[in-house]
């Protein structure tokens, strides 16, 4: 087998996928446990996914994707959902508990929490950024899995979240304490954009 090293390295975003290929289900729970248990910070537990299997829901979803091919057609797509600045506080009061309960340590380590992010030195947008960033680190690792299980990906930003968020609301499948800040689709690629394209090592690193 491969080492991720050069998984990594011959690994592509997939622009298009097989329309007849399905991932098979043991991988693609793999996949999932290792997005779950990707590192946060402070461990707070503010996200989640929801995954959007071909049919009726991927279609209309679609113009949020602005109907994009790897979008449409891959074998499964995952939009990450996390807790917004409306939720954030709620996710860490529930990640304590079940961290914590009611031992003496809690005290430290929440005091801690709520001074870096609820002492009110943070705009709504920082805590929504917060949020997303801990969002790329799980999706970062489904890329790295994925490349392990032989399983294309691409991950997603060109949505309109908004009108995405707006409507997964609506439908019941998301509260407005969440935010849709990432997705990203698994399937067999058909296409790729250009020649991989990365910094050179000497420019990308300096060893001091
Ligand atoms: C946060 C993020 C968002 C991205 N959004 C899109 C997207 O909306 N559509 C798309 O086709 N590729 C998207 N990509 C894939 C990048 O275009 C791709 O990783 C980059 O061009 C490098 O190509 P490679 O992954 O094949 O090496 C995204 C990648 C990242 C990390």
């Amino acid at each position: 087998m491969k080492n991720l090293a050069e998984l990594m390295t011959q690994r592509r975003s997939a622009r298009d996928f097989d329309v007849n290929y399905e991932i098979p289900e043991a991988d693609f729970n793999d996949i999932i446990q290792a997005m779950r248990m990707s590192p946060s910070s402070y461990g707070i537990l503010g996200q989640r996914l929801l995954v959007i299997n071909r049919g009726e829901m991927r279609e209309k979803l679609a113009p949020f994707f602005y109907n994009q091919l790897n979008y449409v057609n891959a074998s499964k797509f995952i939009i990450v959902l996390a807790a917004n600045h409306k939720g954030l506080k709620d996710a860490t009061t529930h990640t304590m508990d079940l961290k914590f309960g009611d031992s003496e340590a809690r005290a430290a380590y929440e005091g801690n929490i709520h001074k870096v992010l609820f002492s009110g030195n943070l705009s709504d947008e920082r805590l929504d950024s917060y949020s997303s960033q801990q969002t790329y680190i799980t999706t970062g690792v489904a890329t790295v899995v994925a490349a392990s299980l032989n399983i294309d990906t691409c991950m997603i930003g060109g949505f309109n979240a908004k009108a995405l968020g707006e409507y997964l609301i609506q439908e019941g499948l998301m509260y407005d304490y969440e935010t849709p800040f990432i997705t990203m689709a698994f399937g067999k690629s058909t296409k790729i954009s250009g020649e991989k394209l990365r910094s050179e090592l000497k420019d990308f690193v300096k060893e001091i």
